[in-house]
């Protein structure tokens, strides 16, 4: 089976930092709360512009990094479960905003697990020849979602995005992707259509008519203790799974960069595979949960200290809304 070859990675945080402290000024919360639970002390928020504007800074850093002509790129996969638009997608507006004028751009949608499924595809598209170059964008802007009433949600997010522009290797790649449609009531962030059409009724009620307060049909809402369980679960079974795959031990990963939604579902997950902590990467710390755009966030993050070899084998695991969730092992 054929793999990838990360030509170069790219990632873009807004200034504005907000830390814990901050919370405490207009929610009854504290650091002493927040730290123990989640490892979050600080996220970056996007003030003053919109998502797409993080993923094209994200991308044109990529496209630098690879060093490659953007008329080179043959497809780009945008994940985002924040977008500024219904249509066009998000991918269209990073395309033109590169030059990258010969891709096909389409975006991807399974919320947090976002860029492992975007990985995948990529690697399906190069492994067929189709596409040559595909430039891979993950960009979030939470902060449009939350409802910053509800501190047991508001405090966990962040904004961000990462890239990473990728060709097709000979090296080892194994994927798998899950979902589990029936909990999607544990995360999720309902559509707030204000149409004028005078044709319409009342709306047909649906999924037994949940979305019955304002913050449900407005805001991202989730059970915290069913999400924190389904990902503990879904994190080790993901990785098992990957690794079964290629036949490796779980001693053999050489790195392991998780989504990073709550750093007591990273650390119970890895503990629970037996994976050395010093082999796990983590920047909740910095950065909130910046949903898909975590993995590649990190990815760069790792680039730009030197610490990706090649050889190495990396695993990508994580989960999201939907559910969903998923994780590659792969030699870079
Ligand atoms: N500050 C202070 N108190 C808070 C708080 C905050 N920010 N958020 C919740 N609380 C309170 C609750 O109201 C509750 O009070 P009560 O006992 O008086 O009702 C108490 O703290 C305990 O809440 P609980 O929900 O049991 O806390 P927890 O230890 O389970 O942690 C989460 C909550 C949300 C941090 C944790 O469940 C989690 O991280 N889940 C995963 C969520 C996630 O990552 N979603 C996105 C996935 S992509």
């Amino acid at each position: 089976m054929s793999g990838i070859e990360i030509l170069g990675t790219g990632s873009f945080v807004p200034d504005f930092i907000a830390d814990n402290n901050k919370f405490s000024e207009f929610l009854d919360t504290s650091d002493e709360w927040i730290t123990p639970r989640t490892g979050i002390k600080e996220r970056r928020i996007m003030t003053d512009k919109p998502n797409y504007y993080m993923g094209v800074q994200a991308a044109k850093k990529a496209v630098e990094d690879a060093n490659i002509d953007p008329k080179d790129i043959d497809l780009i996969l945008l994940s985002t479960c924040s977008p500024d638009f219904f249509y066009p997608s998000m991918a269209c507006l990073v395309q033109k905003a590169v030059g990258a004028e010969n891709a096909a751009a389409i975006d991807v949608n399974s919320a947090c697990t976002g860029f492992i499924t975007a990985m995948d595809i990529a690697q399906k598209y190069l492994a067929t020849g189709h596409y040559k170059t595909i430039l891979i964008v993950a960009t979030e802007k939470l902060s449009n979602h939350l409802d910053y009433t509800d501190r047991s949600m508001c405090i966990l997010f962040g904004d961000a995005a990462g890239a990473a522009v990728v060709r097709k290797s000979d090296k080892p790649f194994y994927s798998m992707l899950g979902a589990s449609g029936d909990e999607f009531e544990a995360l999720y962030c309902k559509v707030n259509y204000d149409a004028n059409c005078p044709f319409h009724g009342d709306d047909m009620p649906f999924y037994n008519n949940i979305f019955d307060t304002e913050a449900k049909q407005k805001y991202l809402q989730s059970d915290g203790h069913a999400v924190y369980k389904f990902a503990v679960n879904a994190m080790t079974k993901a990785v098992k799974n990957v690794a079964a795959q290629g036949g490796y031990d779980i001693g053999d990963i050489d790195l392991v960069v998780p989504h990073q939604a709550n750093l007591r579902i990273i650390k119970k997950s890895t503990e629970m595979l037996g994976i050395d902590p010093e082999k796990v990467y983590t920047n909740i710390q910095r950065l909130g949960n910046v949903s898909s755009a975590c993995i590649p966030v990190a990815l760069d993050e790792l680039n730009k200290q030197g610490r990706l070899h090649s050889g190495m084998k990396i695993c990508f695991v994580g989960f999201g809304a939907g559910l969903t969730y998923g994780a590659i092992i792969m030699e870079i």
